[in-house]
């Protein structure tokens, strides 16, 4: 299937898609890795679609885990009635290590075709991905949809839950702030993101932080970095400004010890704040239900029209889809403009005369 290339092309796939076109009978849905706001819009989306191609649909749940125990149920209507405002995931999710081999693919396969399920929607990140490559491998027609806070799946400028993370961040920070300027502190908030500052980025942005500390500009150097931190404090504080606000991304870690460094270093009383799991919960924003239907909607069409071992994405402006393994070679960076300028907006009203 090519890229999306014209606006009327999910009308015209779907008006050609008659009740017995359906290349499958009946799919799967499960949720693999790490939770996302915004799956269980998937979900809905997904079975809802299914439904008015005249498919069946099965639940799966935990994930690939949940699939080799057989935790396979037919999913009713009510079942995906209530949940596109819920946060977290309806079918549970859980990591599957021994899903890595061979031996057990086939037997995850067997089971799929002992309950008739002919196409699978996998929800979940880049190691989900290469599950259900290998599920495609074994024949199961299997379509992916980027489930994930962190945005680190290259093929795609979105991914559901992402939206909402940045929010719940920056609503944090927000209030961070408050306490930080009533007593002119320091404060460094850490944000998650294991390999990828994408969250950090965005939520120091919005936050209107001075320093935002990412992976992927991070050598590896911690007395430097520190070192830059204490300069940017010192200079802004010279300069005027009462309190500061530091982003830290979770792949750099370390926040409390940073803290201390900094505190003994400017005198100025710092405090770190770790927002962890907080940030993968919650109500999904419109972006992120609206996003993640409009993804599925497209997976179970996919799958209806043939399409197997793909991803969807979303790209200049477009839900896209791509070859999984060719969305698994690709690779995207934190762009360095946006970054720079990131860095400038927090400082420069101190800095530049
Ligand atoms: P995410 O999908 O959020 O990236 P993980 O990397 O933990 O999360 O992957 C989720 C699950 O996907 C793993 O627990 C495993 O079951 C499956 N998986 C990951 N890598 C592979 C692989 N190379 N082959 C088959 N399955 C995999
Ligand atoms: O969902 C992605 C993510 O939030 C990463 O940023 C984080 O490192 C990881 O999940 C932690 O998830 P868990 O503790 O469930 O392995």
């Amino acid at each position: 299937m090519k890229p999306v290339e014209e606006e009327d092309y999910m009308r015209r796939e779907v008006e050609k898609m008659g009740k017995n076109a359906s290349a499958v009978e009946t799919i799967g849905i499960l949720t693999s890795g790490g939770d996302s706001p915004g799956m269980n819009a998937a979900i809905r989306a997904a079975a809802r679609t299914a439904w008015a191609r005249g498919v069946n649909v099965k639940g799966i749940m935990r994930g690939y885990s949940g699939l080799l125990k057989e935790e396979i149920f037919e999913m009713s209507k009510d079942f995906t009635k209530d949940i596109i405002s819920t946060g977290g995931t309806v079918l549970y999710t859980a990591r599957c290590p021994e899903f890595k081999e061979l031996a057990v693919q086939e037997r995850a396969a067997d089971i799929l075709r002992k309950h008739g399920i002919d196409g699978l929607i996998v929800i979940g990140g880049d190691g989900s991905f290469r599950g259900a490559q290998k599920l495609a491998a074994q024949g199961i027609n299997t379509v992916a949809l980027p489930g994930t806070i962190d945005l680190d799946i290259a093929c795609t400028e979105y991914t559901i839950g992402f939206d909402t993370a940045v929010n719940t961040a920056m609503d944090a920070i927000d209030k961070i702030r408050d306490t930080s300027a009533s007593h002119e502190r320091c404060s460094i908030i850490e944000v998650m993101g294991r390999d990828a500052g994408y969250i950090a980025l965005w939520c120091g942005i919005a936050a209107g932080a001075e320093e935002i500390i990412i992976p992927e500009r991070y050598d590896g150097n911690k007395p430097k970095l520190l070192l830059n931190l204490i300069d940017g404090i010192m200079e802004t504080h010279a300069k005027g400004k009462r309190h500061h606000l530091i982003i830290n991304a979770e792949g750099i870690g370390h926040s409390y010890g940073m803290a201390k460094d900094i505190e003994e270093a400017t005198g100025i009383e710092t405090r770190a704040t770790i927002l962890g799991y907080v940030q993968r919960g919650g109500r999904p924003t419109a972006q992120d239900r609206v996003y993640a239907s409009y993804m599925s909607a497209l997976a179970v069409d996919l799958l209806c029209a043939g399409a197997t071992n793909r991803v969807v994405g979303y790209r200049n402006g477009q839900y896209v889809d791509y070859d999984i393994e060719d969305a698994l070679s690709m690779r995207k960076d934190v762009d360095e403009y946006e970054y720079q300028i990131s860095r400038m907006l927090g400082r420069s009203a101190y800095t530049i005369k």
